[in-house]
């Protein structure tokens, strides 16, 4: 018999220390009658089909087997992202780590990134060796600015990691330019943005790209996973060899030491995901669109005019986020912040000698973003509530 409350108990104990904002999570999963992920409802729409696949994962003859199952998803996986390879890693960290060292990243190197992101980011870069430089995003669509990169480049500059946060797309045109022009690799993180294009064309805009299918994703597995996609057969094949234990690329292993391979039981999740994948995101388009038109006038997180984002979160930034979030919950509503503090003012990071008064666009992102539910799984009558609980709280 599982102990609930144990289990909240401990998580809480074991987040609140970084994340205050977890307390009020915390109480929104004993009492949140509309969440933000819709992880279950997911599930459930999916319940014989995943039944299915995890019958053949299991019943599974030998261990080629799963491996032929879990190849076969990640050309599934390349050809939903319009690019001829992937390789599934055990999560986004993971993928963004190996990818990083594989393109030779390492001690002594920089790699820039956006100050609006989750601490994984920067850790992949960190775990590698390098130091991450970090840029201030956009103000309108919280993705790392061509200025800013520009103005972060050094002799030392091994990489570029733009994020494609909450699912818009970064401007990659003028970035891909400039790291051509400079020698410099990209590798952007699309965690957040499965699906989502600008200009037409699917992320990752550029050669390499690396995905999480973490449970709360877009496309989420029952624990975590991640995926690699690339133009590139030759980062492919190391890849490939790099993320698998008994895979010989010493080059790759001297980078990210530890086999790293997407579990076959994950992809008896993820797949019927995966065919589901663009119906999904383009209900959370809905629910957006829905949603700003209610809020006009609002302060929201929008993409650019030829991006069709993921839709990963719709946010809204506002004053009183505190107060705000205690009246939705007690409505039954909850919300999510993303990220405060933000990972740059983590201990664990002190010794960068960051300032944060560097990225003044990402820490007014952290204190004052509120993420509402905007999964694909929300009927009219809950977006209703959600849109009348917020005029509620704000009024
Ligand atoms: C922007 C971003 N990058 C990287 C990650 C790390 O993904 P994973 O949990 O699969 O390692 C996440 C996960 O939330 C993310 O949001």
């Amino acid at each position: 018999m599982i102990d609930r409350d144990a289990i909240k108990r401990f998580v809480l104990r074991r987040y609140q220390s970084f994340a205050p904002a977890l307390d009020i999570a915390g109480q929104a999963w004993g009492a949140a009658v509309t969440g933000c992920d819709g992880y279950e409802r997911q599930n459930l729409s999916l319940k014989d089909e995943i039944s299915r696949e995890l019958g053949r994962v299991l019943g599974a003859r030998n261990t080629f087997e799963l491996w032929s199952y879990t190849k076969a998803f990640e050309a599934d996986f390349a050809a939903f992202c319009q690019k001829p390879h992937a390789v599934g890693t055990s999560s986004c960290t993971a993928a963004l780590q190996v990818t990083l060292a594989a393109l030779g990243v390492g001690p002594g190197q920089e790699v820039v990134t956006s100050a609006h992101t989750f601490v994984a980011t920067a850790l992949a870069i960190h775990n590698t060796g390098a130091t991450p430089v970090l840029v201030d995003p956009e103000p309108g669509d919280l993705c790392i600015s061509l200025r800013g990169v520009e103005k972060a480049l050094t002799s030392r500059t091994r990489a570029i990691v733009p994020v494609h946060m909450h699912g818009h797309v970064a401007d990659m045109g003028p970035i891909l330019d400039l790291a051509e022009e400079r020698g410099i690799a990209v590798v952007e993180d699309c965690a957040q943005a499965p699906g989502a294009s600008r200009g037409g064309r699917r992320v990752p805009i550029g050669h390499t790209g690396c995905f999480s299918f973490f449970a709360n994703k877009p496309i989420g597995g029952a624990g975590n996973g991640g995926m690699i996609v690339t133009d590139d057969p030759e980062l492919e094949r190391r890849l490939a060899l790099a993320v698998d234990p008994e895979g010989g690329d010493p080059v790759v292993l001297a980078g990210a030491r530890t086999p790293c391979y997407l579990d076959a039981l994950e992809v008896a999740v993820l797949k019927p995901k995966l065919a589901r994948a663009d119906a999904w995101r383009e209900r959370r388009a809905a629910i957006a669109r829905r949603y700003l038109d209610a809020f006009s006038g609002l302060d929201a997180v929008l993409p650019s005019r030829n991006v069709e984002s993921a839709w990963y979160g719709f946010v809204l930034r506002i004053a009183n986020r505190n107060r705000v979030r205690s009246r939705m919950l007690r409505r039954g509503i909850e919300t999510r912040v993303e990220y405060d503090p933000p990972f740059f003012r983590s201990p664990a990071f002190a010794k960068m000698g960051w300032n944060a008064r560097s990225w003044p666009v990402a820490v007014r992102a952290a204190q004052s973003g509120l993420t509402l539910p905007a999964h694909p799984f929300l009927t009219i009558e809950e977006q209703e509530r959600v849109i009348e609980a917020f005029k509620n709280a704000t009024s």
